[in-house]
């Protein structure tokens, strides 16, 4: 059983997957069906959290350690759990968060090798309080994703090889194989209406269902 009456549904993906589309779209599709809906984005979101991000992604911080980079990214989190997610989904709303903690597995445990076990128990203690939520990886070849942000300047992370970008995107698919009773995998090539119909099928069924993914979900 969920501990509260709203629920939360993350996406995520790679660099240029479109997931910030889906979020968009999703939203709309669900306010049309009566739901009340926040959608919101990590590192962000908050006052303190977007400040964070400002911090994490200016490509002038080339010499930011690993580590310090996955607890600036957990520190933004927290204070977007505790700000806005908690609240909400306390007021029944549906929260759409485009990226959460899988992200820091994703981008900082595979990407740039921290360990797993160490990323989720820093992450544990940023979501203090916050149960399970549902996640959507939207899946994309990550040269595909980095063509797509070829045409405007690139942030910190995005100027990361393709290499990098792999190893991210391999983890996504680690990570779903792993818990696929809470993680999603949808095919993210094609139009954002074609990737729609297929987000949709699956936020429908996840919203029938009572239950929510483990935190983490493993
Ligand atoms: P995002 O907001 O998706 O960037 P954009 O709006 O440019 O698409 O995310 C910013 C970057 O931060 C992205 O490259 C992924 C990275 N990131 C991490 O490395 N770890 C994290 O925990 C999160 C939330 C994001």
């Amino acid at each position: 059983m969920s501990s509260w009456p709203g629920k939360l549904i993350t996406f995520e993906g790679v660099d240029g997957a479109g997931k910030t589309t889906q979020v968009l779209l999703t939203a709309a599709a669900l306010e049309q069906r009566g739901y009340t809906v926040l959608t919101t984005r990590e590192p962000g979101g908050t006052r303190l959290s977007e400040e964070i991000r400002r911090l994490l992604l200016d490509p002038q911080f080339s010499e930011m350690a690993a580590s310090t980079e996955a607890l600036l990214y957990a520190a933004a989190r927290s204070q977007l759990v505790g700000e806005v997610i908690l609240p909400a989904l306390e007021s029944g709303s549906v929260v759409l968060c485009d990226r959460f903690v899988d992200s820091s597995l994703a981008y900082q445990g595979y990407g740039r090798g921290l360990g797993l076990d160490l990323l989720r128990t820093v992450n544990a203690f940023a979501l203090v309080g916050l149960g399970a939520f549902y996640t959507i990886v939207i899946d994309l070849q990550p040269e595909q994703g980095m063509r797509r942000f070829a045409t405007r300047e690139s942030d910190r992370l995005e100027q990361e090889s393709v290499s990098f970008h792999r190893r991210v995107r391999d983890g996504y698919r680690a990570l779903a194989a792993a818990a696929p009773e809470r993680i999603r995998v949808v095919d993210g090539s094609g139009t954002p209406d074609a990737v729609q119909a297929r987000v949709w099928a699956h936020v429908a069924a996840l919203l029938e269902d009572g239950e929510q993914g483990a935190p983490f979900g493993g």
